[in-house]
């Protein structure tokens, strides 16, 4: 999604700026710009496409002199309102003085284009942004400093923005704003930098400051001051970042996504390191919140809710499985973008689970903010940035350390949230009489996924030469039970994502409730069947496929016994405990999602029209 990078320095910053879109690029994005101010000159390059479009044209405006500037801010756009133009790029600009660019979706944008206009302001784009621009150019007709015109414009804004100010006629300084969108400020050595995401300045900086919720903040070379939401002054914690990514490094893959599908056994080592043992689980790896230990909440639970996106939300309904299986809590999981708009019912003693790879989703984080007010007992956060909203937000946080996630279909991070997941109903199945025989299998299996998952990648060769037979197919089907339905879920998300075929994923006891009228011939149903207690029903599904005609791919334990025929293509899937079936069979299926891809010659890492970290509505 859009993507912010500023930079106030005694040096030339375009290069800074251009760098830092360049490693926000996975986000996702149709457009990019950069606003330079050299003395007194304002400059500002927009193009729509790529960064490197936009790197072009400021090279070409090197004998204007345009290129250069000590003062700038420079931004990617995911269009929201107004389609994929230039006129339509950040930044923007009022009476060729100030020129902004934003993040979000001011709501009100309607009333405050009219009072604009009414008074004289001549609007050029269709964005909802360009009235932030007018608007401190409108305070600042009334006198007062680029500061309060900010703080003033802030307090008329109802949506979500961040966004970056720079008056030209004060080009030491660049002026922020915080209400939903995120911030965040590098510190420099005689120079400061920001951006909406740590990612994009780690070349510069590696000290950061996370702006707060209503944060307005001024930024010089030598300076940093902040005021919160109720206009006083604050310092906010400096952060060392340790967070290993260089951009441009796709370690000799092809794509970041297969390179973060290959990561995996090596991520979940991180993520099980010091977690687990085979004594069990380790105390304390969930924290405390002030005077409460994450261990006398889970032993007071008596509900859990989980809310989620996407990928996240998969992980969120395989573990309301694992949780009421293993760890005998009840547990209901939902679509953060349903749950923050309904009124909804909170039993005693709930627990509530947020689960984000970015921790900046806007619907996870809205959903967050009511919950905190809707009477929960205690809030989790399962997450993979360090230092993100809702980490900073929520009363318990574990991360799930899969490393920088660059590819937008999430991979690494899903596999690692079940991971996470998985501990969470060992620790709150300790407090209602989960059995030693259950917490051991669990322990082991867990201590062993790694390895598991590094056998199961050994099937790319076959999945990739099965993957030739989906390229002319426009539909696709998605079978599983139990625990893996939730695994269909996501194989079939993975395969629409980044193939843009149209995929479904059915619980298979469903398929004579509808879908089966779908199934012929030109449509590939994927069936995923570990060997547990439900093959036997799965098997009569497979039945009902097939006196249809329909084609099956199944990726099955070699001890269910499919075989290969003229209907079925079987991929044999090393055998693994039950309780982590659900984590080595996502292996196949992302596999499956990326040769598809592939073949198809799609964008594998920036899928047309999704962004990374959805950042608004
Ligand atoms: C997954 O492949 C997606 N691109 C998307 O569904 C993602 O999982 C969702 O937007 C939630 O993101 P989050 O985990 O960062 O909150």
């Amino acid at each position: 999604m859009c993507g912010i990078v500023g930079a106030v320095a005694e040096r030339n910053v375009v290069n800074i700026l251009l760098e830092g879109l360049k490693r926000l690029e996975y986000r996702g994005y149709d457009s990019a710009g950069v606003a330079l101010v050299n003395g007194n000159e304002l400059s500002i390059i927009r193009r729509t496409g790529k960064v490197s479009a936009l790197a072009e044209a400021v090279e070409q405006s090197k004998s204007t002199g345009l290129d250069k500037g000590t003062t700038g801010i420079a931004h990617t756009r995911w269009a929201t309102h107004g389609g994929v133009t230039e006129a339509n790029a950040h930044p923007h600009a009022s009476q060729d003085r100030f020129a902004v660019v934003h993040n979000g979706i001011i709501e009100n944008h309607k009333p405050l284009r009219a009072a604009l206009t009414e008074k004289g302001f001549n609007f050029v784009s269709d964005t909802d942004t360009e009235v932030i621009a007018h608007s401190i150019a409108s305070y600042m007709q009334d006198g007062g400093d680029l500061f309060n015109a900010v703080q003033q414009a802030a307090a008329s804004f109802e949506g979500a923005y961040g966004t970056v100010v720079l008056d030209k006629t004060t080009p030491d300084k660049l002026v922020v704003a915080r209400s939903g969108s995120p911030l965040v400020i590098g510190l420099g050595i005689g120079e400061n930098f920001l951006a909406s995401d740590q990612m994009a300045l780690l070349p510069v900086t590696r000290r950061f400051i996370f702006l707060e919720e209503g944060d307005v903040a001024q930024i010089t070379r030598t300076s940093v001051e902040i005021v919160d939401a109720n206009g006083e002054k604050v310092e906010r914690e400096i952060i060392e970042s340790n967070v290993e990514h260089d951009a441009g490094d796709k370690g000799g893959y092809r794509h970041y996504m297969l390179k973060e599908i290959y990561e995996q056994p090596h991520v979940l080592r991180n993520a099980l390191k010091g977690r687990i043992t085979s004594d069990g689980l380790v105390d304390g790896i969930f924290g405390a919140n002030n005077a409460k230990s994450a261990d006398e909440i889970f032993s007071q639970t008596q509900y859990v809710k989980i809310i989620a996106c996407g990928t996240s939300y998969h992980a969120g309904v395989t573990a309301k499985y694992w949780l009421e299986q293993y760890a005998g809590v009840q547990c209901d999981v939902e679509i953060a973008s349903e749950f923050r708009y309904r009124k909804s019912f909170v039993p005693k003693n709930s627990l509530l689970v947020t689960i984000s790879q970015s921790g900046e989703t806007a619907d996870t984080l809205a959903a967050l903010k009511l919950a905190k007010e809707s009477g929960y007992m205690s809030s989790l956060s399962i997450c993979n940035v360090d230092g993100s909203s809702l980490v900073r937000e929520s009363a318990l946080s574990f991360l799930t350390r899969a490393g920088a996630e660059i590819g937008v279909a999430s991979t690494k991070a899903f596999t690692t949230q079940l991971a996470a997941l998985l501990m969470l109903t060992l620790a709150i199945g300790k407090h209602n009489g989960m059995s030693a025989e259950t917490a051991d299998d669990i322990v082991s299996a867990l201590i062993s996924l790694p390895a598991k998952l590094e056998e199961t990648l050994g099937l790319a060769d076959e999945i990739d030469e099965l993957a030739e037979e989906f390229s002319d197919k426009h539909h696709s089907l998605f079978l599983g039970r139990g625990d893996q339905y939730p695994i269909a879920m996501e194989g079939a998300l993975k395969l629409k994502e980044i193939s843009y075929i149209h995929a479904e994923a059915y619980a298979s006891g469903e398929l004579k409730h509808g879908p089966l009228a779908l199934i012929d011939a030109d449509m590939p149903v994927i069936v995923v069947a570990p060997n547990n207690e439900l093959l036997e029903k799965l098997k009569s599904n497979v039945e009902e496929v097939r006196a249809r005609g329909g084609l099956m791919y199944v990726f099955a334990d070699k001890d269910a016994h499919f075989e290969d025929d003229d209907t079925m293509r079987v991929v044999n899937v090393p055998h693994c405990m039950e309780s982590v079936a659900p984590i080595v069979y996502t292996i196949p299926l992302q596999l499956l999602s990326y040769y598809v891809a592939l073949i198809k010659g799609t964008d594998v890492d920036q899928p047309r029209n999704l962004a990374k970290s959805v950042t608004v509505e």
